[in-house]
Formats: C-alpha cells, structure tokens, sequence
C-alpha cells in the first residue's frame, strides 16, 4: 500500500487531507469527530477576538441538478470565547497526538499576535494559519483579505509572528488580487513556513428580484461574501501553480479550493501542493468523504507506483507554461459518434452561432457532422454534448514541424507583424515600421 503521510514544512499528518479553517472545524467535537473519519488534520476556525456573527450567512448557485456548485459566506472568524477553543485543541491533542491541528489566527496589534501565538502554542497546536484572506466583514477593519492586498503589511504581520512562533507557520493568502505571487513572495520575505490558498472569492451570488437585496439577506440588507466549492478549483489550480512555479515564492503549499473528491486532491498536488484543505464538500456531504478521497488516492498512488505523496507534488508543473510555448502545428478535430447521437442540435447550434461553422445537420436523419476543413479544433461541440463520449477530438497530421509562437522563423507560415499579414489587402490601414510608437 502507497503511503499517504506527509509533512508540510514540519507540520506531520496521516494523509494528506486537512479540514480548512471553516465551520467544520468550530469546535474540538468536530474536529475528533473528523479525525475518527479519517481526516489527517484540521486548521480550527479561525481564531482572533470573538465577533458577533449575522442571520442569515450562506448564499448558494445551484446548477441544474447540482446543489451548490458555489458556496458564498458572510460570516466571520469564531464566535465562540478563545478560553473554550484552546481548552479543546489541547483535548483533541491528546486524543489524537499524530494528527495535524494547526490554529488559524487573526488579531491586529503586535501584541495581541505575540500573545495569541503564546496561546495557541500552548494548547498544543503543530502548526500556526495566518488567516489574511477573509474577503468580507474582517477586511474592512484591515485585517484578512486586506492584508493580502498590502505585501508590506503582510511581509510585517508574518515577521512578527515569526518573532515570537515556535511551530511552523503558514501564510494563508487571498485570491481577491491580481497577482498572488505578490502576496506569496512577501510571505516568503516574511520569513513564512508555508502559504495556503485560496480563501474564498469576494463575490454576490445574486439578488432577490422581488425585494431588491441581494443573498444573503439579514433584515432586508445584505454584503459582500466569499465564494467557495466547486466552482472556484480552476482560480485555485491557477494560483497554487503560479506559487509553485515563482523561484521567489519556492514555500511548501498547502492547496485550497472547490475539493471534492480523490482526484480534486490529485490535480492540487499534481501542480505544487504539499497537502490539501476541504470546507464546503464537508459542508455538503459531512466528514465521511474522507473514505472515498483516501481509497481512490491509495489506488491511484498505487496504479501510477508512487510510494509517497511527496513523489507526485508539482509533477504538473514542466507540462504548464506560458501561451507562447505551445506548438502551433498541432491540430485536433471534432469526430461524432453517430449511434451515440440523440439528435438534440446542441453542437450544431454552438459551432454554429459561437464558433466556426464546422458542424453541419443531415437534412433527413437530423445527425450532424463535421466540415473537417472548418473545424479549428476548439473543443466547443464536445463540452457542450449532453451525451458521454458521443463527440471526440482526435489528432491530425498537418504535415507541419513543430513551432512556437516564440521559436518561429521568417521561414514559418505564421505572420510577425500587421503588415505581414495585411500586405497586399487593405494597405491603407497597415501601420508602417515605428508609426505605433511615434512621439
Ligand atoms: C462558512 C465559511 C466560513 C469560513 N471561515 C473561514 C475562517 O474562519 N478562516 C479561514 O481562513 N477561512 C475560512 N473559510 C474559507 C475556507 O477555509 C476555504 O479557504 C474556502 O472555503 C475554499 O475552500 P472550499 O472550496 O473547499 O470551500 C470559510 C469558508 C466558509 C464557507
């Protein structure tokens, strides 16, 4: 059997899947109850001075007949006294000593971080979250998100944590930027252990058109949220590899954002996570996914003879660079299975009216097929086919060498210039050499 331990910046655990600081984690009852599932560690909700949380605080985007393919909150750090949390981190210590229980903080003033760190550590926390994502609620006071938005002050929090930490400390860091590596190198200047991302997206998920106030609603009011779950994996992936491939970020990573199974886990650690966190699938379906997620690792690990976690981290990363390096002779096109065909026109319709008119319909049986001379090989048909493997790409020979935007040569097919391309057509609106740049 593969092994699934792992171990972020010193921080050990069973497996590599964590609770993210979140409702899950509110309380030592959860979190032992987590772990008896099979959970290898937990970041507690986040803890800081106690706030006074609103009714209601979650919006949700169904779509068709999947409930909560986004998750919006607007509910702030714990509200539950810090005596209590510590008291019941150091029971779920002792009842689970090889487990991971990292302390998610937020607090403002040097001081209130120095003690806070004294506390937590005390209880007997492995690991230490600085909490500078929330994007609602706790940035307005400039704390969370705003920090993330601030490299010097996050760089100046970081350091005065490390000052006083004595269990590693990760940076958690906000995806409301434009930039992430921005917030990860001023983690690393900070003298961090790790980063986590992604805390939730600032976002509203929608409004109530009767009434005029969007979701969700306290007293015919409503703000800004954080969106999470599945919809929001794709700006994760995004920004976990962007880290993982800065030479000036170069921190272990702990990937978060829209994981809900074995293979969500497999994509994140794929692209330069050490381990991974989960909050909305465990407030969706509760902690018994961790089954799931752990058996289909261990088969996968072992069909690919990885014997170790840490061997298949960031093993996505070589196959992930900039536009301009991808071979431009390479082609696909669309091919229809005609038995898997139900008739439904929906290809047609999407080639046709959104793309490249490459799909045309069989006057009597209403099947359609491929122009092949058309067909740029977008993907269009196959992503918006109801039916499984119905519509597939398949690779042509074009003939051609391989060539990148970036390596081509006056000898490839590929224009260089406007004027390269516009030459002999509508001259009179091709820019000469310079003309673009003239002062
Ligand atoms: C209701 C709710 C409360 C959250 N509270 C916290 C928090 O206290 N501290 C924190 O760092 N992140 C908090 N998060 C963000 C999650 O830890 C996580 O970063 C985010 O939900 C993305 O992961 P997911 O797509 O698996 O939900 C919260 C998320 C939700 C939905």
């Amino acid at each position: 059997m593969p092994d699934l331990k792992t171990n972020l910046a010193g921080i050990k655990s069973p497996n590599p899947f964590w609770l993210a600081s979140a409702p899950p984690t509110n309380s030592g009852y959860q979190v032992m109850k987590a772990f008896d599932a099979g959970w290898g560690g937990a970041v507690w909700k986040t803890l800081g001075i106690p706030v006074v949380n609103v009714s209601s605080r979650y919006g949700g985007v169904n779509y068709k007949d999947k409930r909560l393919v986004g998750l919006n909150n607007i509910e702030l750090i714990t509200d539950r006294p810090l005596k209590d949390n510590l008291i019941e981190i150091e029971e779920v210590k002792k009842h689970f000593p090889d487990h991971a229980v990292v302390a998610s903080l937020m607090v403002q003033s040097k001081a209130e971080w120095h003690q806070i760190v004294k506390d937590v550590e005390n209880a007997g926390c492995d690991g230490i979250e600085l909490n500078f994502g929330c994007p609602h609620g706790m940035c307005e006071r400039g704390m969370g998100s705003a920090v993330s938005q601030n490299p010097d002050v996050l760089e100046t929090l970081t350091n005065w944590v490390m000052e006083v930490a004595k269990v590693p400390v990760i940076v958690k860091l906000s995806p409301n930027i434009t930039d992430i590596r921005v917030p990860a190198r001023a983690a690393k200047a900070g003298n961090a252990d790790a980063i986590s991302l992604i805390n939730t997206v600032q976002s509203l998920v929608g409004v109530d058109i009767d009434n005029f106030v969007p979701y969700p609603t306290v007293d015919g009011k409503s703000t800004n949220g954080g969106y999470c779950g599945p919809a929001i994996k794709p700006i994760g992936l995004n920004m976990v590899k962007e880290c993982a491939q800065d030479e000036l970020v170069n921190l272990p990573i702990s990937g978060i954002g829209g994981i809900e199974n074995w293979r969500d886990a497999v994509e994140y650690i794929l692209l330069g996570s050490t381990n991974v966190q989960v909050c909305t699938a465990v407030m969706h379906y509760g902690f018994g996914i961790i089954r799931e997620m752990i058996s289909g690792l261990e088969q996968y690990m072992a069909d690919k003879n990885f014997n170790r976690v840490q061997e298949m981290v960031g093993l996505a990363l070589p196959n992930v660079s900039n536009w301009e390096n991808l071979n431009l002779s390479y082609k696909v096109i669309a091919e229809i299975k005609d038995e898997k065909c139900i008739g439904c026109d929906l290809c047609y319709v999407a080639c046709d009216n959104g793309a490249h008119q490459a799909i045309g319909l069989n006057k009597e049986t209403r099947i359609p097929y491929i122009i092949e001379e058309n067909c740029v090989g977008c993907n269009l048909c196959s992503l918006v086919c109801p039916v499984e493997q119905c519509i597939t790409m398949k690779q042509i020979d074009t003939g051609k060498a391989e060539v990148t935007w970036r390596e081509r040569t006056d000898k490839d097919d590929i224009p260089k210039t406007f004027n390269d391309e516009l030459a002999g057509g509508i001259g009179h609106f091709v820019p000469k050499p310079g003309d673009a740049f003239k002062k």
